[in-house]
């Protein structure tokens, strides 16, 4: 049951997790015990302000959960953002964290040397084939999207797909698996999220949060 006077803060699993929970902390809010236990498989945590309580979801799910009201306010990349594209969502700060690239890359062993502008249909493999399809459409190009959830860099050279849409942060991945980047469609960064009802509902309790965190990103960049 959701206590309606807990700010629930969403916090994304996964690569942006130490950096946003470094944020969290120097912005005074220090999570329960429990959250830094390797083995814990509590996915709420209370935390030193009995206001708040934290829960620590997938990346992908967190504008989600904060667009339906799960949560009040979260931590979400802008490639997610995007995908999803909730109306709910306000994002008033962009939190200089999580910091990649969404690109398209295919296999260094392809032979077609052909730009993607020159195709009028192509098969792509993405986690997000939302701004996929938009981004190809404006270019005139049909993009027939094939997700998945993750490994996508093994679609190419495996045939599923001639391209893959994904983001890049050190491009390891890209050229571990034999890939080679051919665009960069935008960067992404992680932003805080808020829900516009709560927003309305518990204006005073956000925007202190809010206010908080913009404090200490614009701390760290002074
Ligand atoms: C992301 C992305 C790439 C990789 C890029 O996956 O989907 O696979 O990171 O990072 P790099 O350029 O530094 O190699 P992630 O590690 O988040 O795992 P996932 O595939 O399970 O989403």
């Amino acid at each position: 049951m959701k206590d309606l006077d807990k700010i629930i803060f969403a916090l994304p699993k996964g690569r942006i997790l130490k950096q946003a929970v470094e944020l969290m902390l120097e912005s005074d809010i220090k999570p329960e015990e429990d959250f830094s236990k390797q083995h814990s498989r509590k996915l709420r945590f209370l935390t030193n302000e009995q206001d708040l309580d934290l829960i620590r979801i997938r990346s992908a799910d967190v504008p989600t959960f904060v667009a339906f009201g799960a949560a009040d306010i979260g931590i979400a990349g802008q490639d997610d953002l995007l995908e999803l594209d909730y109306p709910e969502l306000y994002v008033p700060l962009d939190l200089n964290i999580g910091i990649c690239r969404l690109v398209i890359a295919r296999s260094d062993q392809a032979k077609s040397k052909e730009k993607s502008s020159s195709l009028s249909h192509i098969k792509i493999a993405t986690k997000y084939p939302n701004i996929t399809k938009k981004y190809f459409e404006k270019k005139g190009v049909q993009a027939e999207c094939i997700k998945l959830n993750g490994a996508i860099e093994l679609a190419p050279n495996l045939g599923l797909c001639e391209r893959i849409v994904d983001i890049v942060e050190t491009g390891e991945t890209l050229k571990a698996n034999g890939l080679v980047e051919i665009e960069k469609i935008m960067d992404i960064s992680s932003c805080l999220i808020v829900n516009r009802t709560s927003l309305k509902t518990k204006p005073e309790k956000i925007n202190k949060l809010i206010n908080r965190f913009t404090e200490t990103v614009h701390g760290k960049a002074a």
